[in-house]
């Protein structure tokens, strides 16, 4: 008998004396899956029964964007605060309603940002004073969580850790499935956040954007300028679907790419459809748009980190 199947003959007796679930701690999923099965199951925005149980998919935030940025310096260089080379970064994972308009910052209970400004009806949103997103993530023992948002999750002018408050209260409060509602008894405060972080990790690693133009040869250059058409036609050979595409300088520069989807189930778990963006490029139809190359000392080689 090899070393493997004595280990196996030993472990199948007290699990099949026991059960499973008391050999090995299940951990608990949130929202409850179980539960979700009895709801009608279909993907979001593309049914008009009512979802009675809002924990099992996105609603009325149906609309999903998940979004990149393409900046060249962060501005806080100085702190170590640099950008991964050879990709886009992390800007967030937002509930649209299925028709284009969105709501923002629904839960002042689960308010991080320090600096929130107004609703859009003027009222002031009140900032958030208390510490920082990140010791949460470490009270979970998240880790690695945190290597990756320090990797790819980057902000301009700013530090990081106060972009991840902003895209958590600013969008995620408004995304059903993470509403502290799901988490029934067993809610361990800030859960959420972490679940919210994690999904739009997951989001994010569907679309390599910089991978995606660089094998059609689309890859940033102060030197020369590419066609809108470009940029789009690459991408939608490998999503099918056409993203929005967002310009500065009158659309002249490439800062922002955003993913459209719906989605079957939770942000969570659930399985992601690709769908053409409802919003026009900010980007030039005819005039040349520049991929800017970063600053050199802007950028590193993340992949070579612990
Ligand atoms: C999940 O939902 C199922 C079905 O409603 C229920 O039986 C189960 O107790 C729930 N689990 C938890 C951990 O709440
Ligand atoms: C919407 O979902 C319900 C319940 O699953 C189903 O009976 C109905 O056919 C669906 N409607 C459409 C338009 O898909
Ligand atoms: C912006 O672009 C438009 C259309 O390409 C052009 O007509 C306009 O002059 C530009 N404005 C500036 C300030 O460059
Ligand atoms: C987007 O552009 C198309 C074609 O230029 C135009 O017909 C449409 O009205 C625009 N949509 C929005 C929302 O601006
Ligand atoms: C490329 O141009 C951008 C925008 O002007 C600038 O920020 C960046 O430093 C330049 N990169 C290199 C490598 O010259």
């Amino acid at each position: 008998m090899s070393k493997f199947a004595a280990l196996a003959g030993l472990l199948a007796v007290p699990a099949l004396a026991q059960g499973l679930s008391s050999l090995v701690k299940l951990p608990n999923t949130f929202p409850n899956l179980t539960a979700c099965l009895e709801q009608p199951s279909f993907f979001s925005c593309e049914n008009t029964t009512v979802i009675e149980n809002t924990c099992c998919s996105p609603t009325p935030g149906g609309l999903v964007l998940s979004t990149q940025f393409w900046d060249t310096y962060t501005g806080l260089e100085h702190q170590g605060q640099l950008l991964p080379k050879n990709s886009w970064t992390l800007h967030g994972l937002w509930p649209d309603n299925c028709d284009g308009s969105y709501a923002s910052y629904c839960d002042y209970s689960r308010q991080y940002d320090p600096s929130p400004g107004k609703q859009p009806d003027g009222s002031v949103i009140p900032p958030y004073k208390g510490p920082s997103v990140a010791t949460f993530i470490a009270e979970f023992g998240r880790l690695d969580l945190l290597n990756f948002m320090n990797k790819y999750w980057i902000n301009q002018g700013g530090p990081n850790d106060v972009f991840w408050a902003h895209e958590f209260s600013k969008h995620a409060t408004c995304t059903s499935t993470f509403d502290v509602a799901c988490y029934g008894p067993d809610y361990k405060k800030h859960q959420d956040l972490v679940d919210f972080y994690d999904a739009a990790i997951r989001a994010y690693k569907q679309y390599p954007t910089f991978d995606m133009l660089a094998t059609f040869g689309i890859i940033p250059s102060n030197k020369t300028t590419y066609k809108l058409s470009q940029f789009q036609n690459a991408l939608k050979s490998q999503t099918g679907a056409l993203p929005y595409l967002g310009c500065g300088n009158n659309g002249t520069v490439l800062q922002e790419v955003w993913y459209f989807q719906h989605v079957w189930g939770t942000e969570q778990f659930g399985h992601y459809k690709n769908l053409d963006s409802v919003t026009n490029s900010t980007c030039s139809p005819t005039a040349g748009i520049w991929y800017h190359e970063r600053t050199s000392t802007s950028e590193r080689d993340v992949r070579l980190l612990p």
